[in-house]
């Protein structure tokens, strides 16, 4: 059985509360046991931090072991050098995902640190963004 983990970055926590009309009105959870339920054949497991060194060590952890990794780093996306470098370092696959297009918003949404060194980016889709995500391994 193919093992992915689904790794959220800050405020993801608040889906389903934040600001709904962006991000849509299901929280993660909710979202989480519908697609486990759809893809019985696929391991999923869920990690969620506010915390940036928080991602890292758990892409440490998952990323010479898994056989994918769904990462949407949310706001770090566009800051962050060292979770660039982890995904990077890492030898199992990363899929950035994100649920909003991030090219039609701020300007500085547009800069990611994470897809240089991604297999590949699902944006745009809503939660079906990471569906997209788990179909694509
Ligand atoms: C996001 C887009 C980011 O720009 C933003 O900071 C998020 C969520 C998305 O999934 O659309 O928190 O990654």
């Amino acid at each position: 059985m193919k093992k992915l983990i689904i790794i959220n970055g800050p405020n993801l926590n608040l889906l389903g509360k934040r600001e709904p009309n962006i991000y849509g009105s299901l929280s993660f959870t909710e979202f989480l046991d519908k697609v486990k339920d759809i893809y019985k054949g696929v391991a999923i497991d869920y990690y969620q931090s506010n915390i940036e060194g928080e991602l890292i060590d758990k892409l440490h952890e998952v990323g010479f072991t898994y056989d994918g990794i769904i990462l949407n780093a949310a706001a770090y996306t566009h800051t962050s050098v060292g979770i660039g470098d982890a995904v990077k370092a890492i030898e199992t696959p990363v899929v950035e995902v994100h649920i909003s297009n991030t090219f039609n918003r701020e300007e500085f949404r547009h800069q990611s640190f994470i897809s240089p060194n991604a297999k590949g980016v699902i944006l745009g889709f809503g939660l079906q963004s990471y569906e997209l995500a788990i179909q694509s391994f």
